[in-house]
């Protein structure tokens, strides 16, 4: 009898032809259409499985493992993974991986994109012309502040981090930025980057740029004191998790001219955005897309089958999948 072909779930829909890959190898249950999941809807789609394809919609922890006695492998399509207990997944034995690298350019082009919609006012300037309220060019209509010239702080120094102050010299920035580690001398060389404590990180950037992972230790790293810390006239935008910044406190400081304007792109209670938030004008809201190019998103989902495949005990990288999560 030919052994069994191992089962997989693909939890949302990506690309059909990366699907197709999956299905060399494996019987595939493939989502047609974007889902939430309840924790229970998860862990009854994963109770018969081998391994499953998954985004940062799905978290999976003790309750969704102890339903899935079969499972060896979790292939999550994002290089963060605060949706997965990896300690969990490790003391069962089940590999979880994810996608670095194939994001990093993409995800630094669009916290660019974000820092000068955030600081130039815009999509705040779009929504007034189309309002009609521009009635005539008046000079000291919708002020913002420079990039060239300025200083830029980077809170977390990995590779998106590193990519953010590769743009920054393009545009004559001073770039100061604070990391668990400190980079190496010819690094910081390199990206003419200083490393500087949180404190003071905080105390001298024109704009604060957060590029750092989400676990229980960063958990609003960026609270009412650490806002308080940080210029009026700055600018902080955020493209890692929403859970990094206490949005009731920063709701505040927007609104009392604490700081001058927040671009975010995550949001801690995603798809839902506070009210507070949406209320102010001085604020740039997009829908967590910041690795969301055609190429970039293809290139995530052909690696996470690719780490799938091989977890699996397929492929030509059998037992060996390119990214696993060390927990
Ligand atoms: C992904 C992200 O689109 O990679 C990440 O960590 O936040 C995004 O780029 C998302 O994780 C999809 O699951």
């Amino acid at each position: 009898m030919p052994e069994p072909r191992p089962r997989v779930w693909v939890s949302q829909p990506l690309f059909e032809d990366q699907i197709e890959r999956l299905r060399e190898y494996f019987d595939v249950a493939a989502t047609p259409e974007v889902r939430a999941y309840s924790e229970d809807e998860i862990a009854a789609a994963l109770a018969p499985l081998d391994g499953a394809l998954v985004t940062l919609n799905e978290r999976i922890g003790p309750g969704q493992i102890d339903a899935a006695p079969r499972l060896r492998a979790i292939a999550n399509v994002g290089v963060g993974y605060n949706n997965l207990d990896i300690e969990a997944l490790a003391s069962a034995g089940i590999v979880a991986t994810n996608t670095p690298d194939v994001l990093t350019e993409t995800t630094a082009d669009f916290g660019f994109a974000l820092l000068m919609a955030t600081a130039r006012r815009i999509t705040e300037s779009e929504r007034w012309l189309r309002e009609g309220r521009w009635q005539q060019w008046s000079f000291q209509n919708m002020l913002g502040a420079d990039l060239h010239g300025s200083t830029l702080g980077i809170l977390g120094m990995g590779r998106i981090g590193q990519g953010i102050a590769r743009r920054a010299s393009g545009f004559d920035m001073r770039v100061l930025y604070h990391n668990r580690s400190r980079l190496p001398a010819h690094t910081e060389r390199a990206l003419q980057a200083h490393y500087v404590g949180f404190e003071e990180l905080l105390a001298s950037a024109d704009h604060l740029m957060l590029v750092l992972p989400y676990s229980g230790q960063t958990h609003h790293i960026i609270d009412a004191a650490a806002l308080a810390r940080m210029k009026p006239a700055a600018t902080l935008v955020n493209i890692a998790r929403g859970g990094i910044v206490d949005e009731a406190a920063l709701a505040i400081a927007l609104a009392t001219g604490e700081l001058a304007a927040a671009g975010l792109d995550v949001f801690e209670e995603e798809p839902a955005v506070c009210a507070e938030l949406l209320a102010l004008r001085n604020v740039v809201l997009t829908p967590h897309i910041a690795s969301a190019s055609f190429t970039t998103r293809r290139a995530m989902v052909a690696l996470a089958v690719d780490n799938l495949v091989a977890a699996l005990g397929r492929g030509p990288n059998a037992g060996s999948p390119p990214n696993p999560i060390r927990a």
